[in-house]
C-alpha cells in the first residue's frame, strides 16, 4: 500500500463524508444487526452508526488504519473489537455473524468473489449482508474513461478498481440481493443481500 494513503484517508475522505456518505452509512449501518462483522474497516468511519448491534468484529490489515479504527471503537455506542486479517481468509467459524457489512471496499480487495465466498460462509443462513460501494458505470463513454483510469487510480489509491462490476459480483456469489440504491449519478450503491445457503 502506498504510505500516504491511510495517513490521508480521513482527509481526503471529509468532504465526500460531510457532503454524502455520511448519510449514506448512517441509513445502512443503523440496520446491522445482532453479531456484526465489518469488513475492511478502514479508520472506522462507520462505527459511530451502529445502534442496534449486539457486537461488532472489524477487520482490517492495515497497521495504520486499524489504530484509527481502534480509537473510532472506543467511542462507538456498541462493543467493536478490530482485528488484524484480510477478508479472503476470515479466521472465524462457519455461520458466526447475523451479519455482515463492507463499505468501500470490495473495490479494493484482491479477490472480490474468494471474499464473498468467505462472507457467505462466516455469516448464518438468512444472515443479511449490508454493502456501500462504487461500481463500473453501465454507459458506454464513462464506463470506458473508469476502464481508463483505473490502472493509475489503483496504484495511487491502494488497489481501488474504479470499475469492477461489484452488484454483478455480489449476485454471482450466491448472494440474493434484495434491494439495491443508487446514489451519486449511479456510481455509488447500497446494496442489501441475505445469504441464502
Ligand atoms: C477505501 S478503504 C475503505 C475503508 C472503510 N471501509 C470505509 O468505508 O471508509 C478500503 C479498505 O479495504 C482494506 N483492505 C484492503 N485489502 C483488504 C483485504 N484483503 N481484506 C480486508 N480489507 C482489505 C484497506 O486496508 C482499507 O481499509
Amino acid at each position: 500500500m502506498s504510505k500516504w494513503f491511510p495517513k490521508l484517508y480521513d482527509t481526503l475522505m471529509n468532504p465526500l463524508e460531510e457532503r454524502a456518505f455520511r448519510a449514506i452509512r448512517k441509513n445502512l449501518i443503523e440496520k446491522a444487526r445482532g453479531h456484526v462483522l465489518e469488513i475492511g474497516s478502514g479508520t472506522g468511519f462507520n462505527f459511530p452508526f451502529y445502534q442496534q448491534a449486539e457486537q461488532v468484529v472489524a477487520i482490517e490489515p492495515e497497521p495504520l488504519m486499524r489504530q484509527q479504527s481502534i480509537q473510532r471503537a472506543a467511542e462507538a455506542h456498541v462493543p467493536i473489537e478490530v482485528l488484524a486479517a484480510g477478508a479472503e481468509k476470515l479466521p472465524f467459524r462457519d455461520d458466526s455473524f447475523d451479519t455482515v457489512v463492507g463499505t468501500l471496499v470490495l473495490c479494493t480487495i484482491p479477490d472480490p468473489l474468494l471474499t464473498l465466498k468467505e462472507i457467505r460462509r462466516v455469516c448464518k443462513p438468512q444472515g443479511q449482508v449490508l454493502f456501500f460501494e462504487h461500481v463500473r458505470l453501465d454507459h458506454a463513454v464513462l464506463g470506458r474513461l473508469q476502464d481508463w483510469l483505473t490502472p493509475v487510480w489503483k496504484r495511487l489509491c491502494d488497489n481501488c478498481h474504479l470499475n469492477r462490476q461489484t452488484l454483478e459480483l455480489i449476485r454471482q456469489s450466491g448472494l440474493k440481493v434484495v434491494s439495491v440504491e443508487k446514489h451519486l449519478k449511479d456510481i455509488f450503491l447500497v446494496i442489501e443481500a441475505v445469504n441464502s445457503k
